[in-house]
């Protein structure tokens, strides 16, 4: 039975309709990433970051899976498949994948600024100044921002160590440490890396790249699986 461990970005949600960050110039969504998306971003303007997120999930309440998402679920009727996300969105879920390790946090959680275990779940897409945790301070987006540890990164690193299929679909690999993941597939794990715009690869003794849109290739991808390893 073979091991399957998938790494999405960005990519594998554009056709859903989730905006890339970097496919934008550099700006995510009119904004500098670091206004949004940093632990100084959130101490100049947490308004802005909060209504910033409350617009994120108003896009992905609004979105659906892809066949790409979709593939994924159809893989792991076949094989033990982990998800390692870099994507907030909860699209991989809610086309019913239920091993998804989230590298970057969730959109739709908050957690305490003065404890990072008290985690809440966001019912609908608001979160407001002033909305606050059970011991009184402000809750922010559960999200791993730029400068923040990536408190899974271990666990996502171990996944992949056992990987005997590595598949990576959607993302720019210019964000570490999520990027440095394909360096932990061993030289026996067979890496398949579905981008457009194919991102630079290390070299792999098992590499195949597949220069297609994530809802394309990937299920023709995951049926070439099932077939050669049934
Ligand atoms: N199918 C597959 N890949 C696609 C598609 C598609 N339809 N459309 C775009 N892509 C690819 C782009 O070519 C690009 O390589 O998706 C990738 C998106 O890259 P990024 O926008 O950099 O997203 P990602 O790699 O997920 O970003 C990593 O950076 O901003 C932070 O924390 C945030 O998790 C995010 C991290």
């Amino acid at each position: 039975m073979k091991n399957v461990v998938v790494l999405t970005g960005a990519g594998i949600s554009a056709e859903s309709g989730i905006n890339t960050f970097r496919d934008s110039g550099g700006l995510w969504e009119g904004h500098d990433v670091m206004e949004v998306a940093s632990p100084e971003g959130w101490r100049k303007n947490p308004e802005l970051v909060l209504e910033f997120y409350n617009i994120r999930r108003k896009d992905a309440l609004k979105a659906q899976p892809n066949e790409a998402h979709l593939a994924l679920v159809e893989l792991n009727k076949h094989f033990p498949v982990k998800i390692i996300t870099q994507n907030v969105d909860d699209l991989h879920e809610r086309a019913g994948s239920t091993d998804v390790l989230h590298l970057h946090g969730k959109l739709f959680e908050s957690r305490s600024t003065a404890n990072h275990r008290l985690i809440y779940p966001i019912d609908g897409w608001e979160l407001k100044p002033g909305d606050r945790c059970t011991r009184g301070s402000q809750l922010r987006p559960n999200i791993v921002w730029f400068g923040e540890a990536v408190p899974l990164m271990d666990d996502a690193v171990k996944l992949t160590a056992k990987a005997d299929v590595f598949i990576v679909i959607g993302t720019s690999l210019q964000v570490y440490p999520a990027a440095s993941l394909v360096d932990y597939a061993g030289p026996d794990t067979e890496v398949i890396v579905i981008d457009p715009n194919m991102p630079a690869v290390k070299n792999h003794p098992l590499l195949t790249l597949v220069a297609e849109k994530a809802s394309i290739a990937t299920p023709r991808i995951v049926r070439e699986l099932i077939e050669k390893y049934k």
